[in-house]
């Protein structure tokens, strides 16, 4: 018998990373933590193998007033979080435009919203074949349906073609076409679009709007952009957000999840990009009405910390120094997990940044199975085999390319 209504019924959340992850602990616990190489939560590991907590973040949250633990917060977030999120997201590329903020939970938070407020109910929700599961879920538990196009084109550059084919297919059955792109740094390739890629998107958009029925929004699902390169660099297609057509809305889903080290704050914040005032004043109505139909409103302290440091120079330049170390620290162990795979013939999916690597494979779950049998704890994704190389250390790295290849050709892969 089922007491869930018709909608919930059969609904499941089968958590692949977070199973893997409860076995990955255990063998830990059984064999030692270092017998066992665990690349499967993307949450960044110090080299001895503890979350790292950012020592300018933990200091400003454990010495908060007592008020700001407590209270309450305005339901689209604390004004001052608003204004630093847009300038963290945005630093220099801040789009002149109209920008709006609301503060969700996670960027998790983010992508909700603008699945439930974009899009009607039996819609399709574009994005990537190569994307993180959540997306899925979110659509799915909103009466939604996550359509694909493949993101790679035989050269693994960006299948710009594939996107557009897909999108002018949605937008002759929905006025509305929402896609989301995870980039810089996508979860769980590590691929990051280039200028020209954006600047293909983008082109294509104004061309679809200017048939006076479409709308098109972008959802720009920013998760590691602290992660995926030189900070400025990153950041400057932002600049392309200027000057659209009105019928095309950009929304960064920004987190301080990763990029401050608060993952299970659970803080984010939208900001919506138009060229057109009404619109602006829309996406701040209706996201800040569906957090209040949701959440309410999130957690003070996180907002405030954050807040407090991008608000003060001092504190701002601390915080700079501590992420550039650990961003260089995930890119070099990156980078040994290519170099090595490159030089025994290893396939890997192209990695600009972000905390996952992937090994391209047709029957993933075999090969993570199999590493498993010598403690080696992976994610087998749709087509691949995902490493979390924001937790594993440089010396767990080293060889990983190896047993991997290893694992595959026992398997009867490679
Ligand atoms: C691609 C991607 N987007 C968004 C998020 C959002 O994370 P959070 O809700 O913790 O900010 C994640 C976290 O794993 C992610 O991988």
């Amino acid at each position: 018998m089922s007491m869930a209504a018709k909608q919930a019924r059969g609904k499941k959340a089968n958590d692949a990373i977070f199973a893997t992850n409860s076995r990955a602990q255990e063998a830990a616990r059984t064999y030692g933590k270092e017998n066992v190489l665990i690349g499967t939560v993307g949450s960044i590991l110090d080299e001895n193998g503890d979350i790292v907590f950012l020592k300018v973040v933990e200091d400003e949250f454990r010495n908060l007033p007592r008020n700001e633990y407590i209270a309450y917060a305005p339901i689209e977030g604390l004004p001052e979080f608003i204004e630093a999120c847009k300038q963290e997201c945005f630093s220099e590329s801040r789009p002149n435009a109209y920008i709006e903020g609301i503060a969700t939970t996670g960027g998790t938070g983010g992508i909700h919203h603008l699945v439930h407020n974009y899009t009607e109910i039996g819609d399709k929700v574009i994005t990537a074949d190569w994307h993180w599961g959540a997306y899925k879920q979110i659509c799915a538990d909103n009466g939604r349906e996550l359509v694909t196009y493949p993101l790679f084109d035989e050269a693994f550059e960006f299948n710009f073609p594939a996107l557009e084919a897909l999108t002018l297919e949605l937008a002759k059955i929905q006025e509305n076409v929402l896609i989301i792109i995870n980039t810089p740094g996508n979860n769980p390739t590590g691929f990051s679009l280039c200028e020209s890629d954006w600047d293909k998107v983008l082109d294509m958009s104004k061309n679809l709007v200017a048939n006076g029925k479409n709308k098109v929004i972008i959802g720009i699902d920013v998760a590691y952009i602290d992660f995926s390169g030189e900070k400025e660099e990153v950041r400057r297609f932002f600049k392309k957000f200027e000057n659209l057509p009105k019928e095309i809305l950009g929304v960064a889903c920004y987190s301080i999840s990763k990029g401050f080290t608060m993952y299970g704050q659970r803080v984010g914040c939208m900001l919506g990009i138009t060229s057109d005032a009404e619109v602006a004043q829309e996406f701040f109505d209706i996201n800040q009405m569906t957090s209040r139909g949701t959440w309410s409103n999130i957690n003070r302290p996180a907002m405030r910390t954050m807040a407090n440091i991008v608000h003060d120079p001092e504190k701002m330049k601390q915080y700079e120094e501590e992420i550039l170390g650990y961003s260089k620290l995930v890119e070099e162990r990156a980078a040994i997990l290519e170099e090595e795979g490159k030089a025994i013939g290893l396939p890997m999916l192209p990695y600009m940044g972000g905390f996952f690597v992937t090994i391209p494979s047709d029957a993933p779950a075999e090969v993570t199975e199999e590493l498993m049998k010598e403690h080696v704890y992976l994610i087998p994704v749709s087509r691949g085999i995902r490493v979390a190389v924001c937790s594993v250390p440089k010396r767990q790295i080293t060889g990983l390319a190896q047993r991997i290849y290893d694992a595959m050709k026992r398997v009867g892969q490679l």
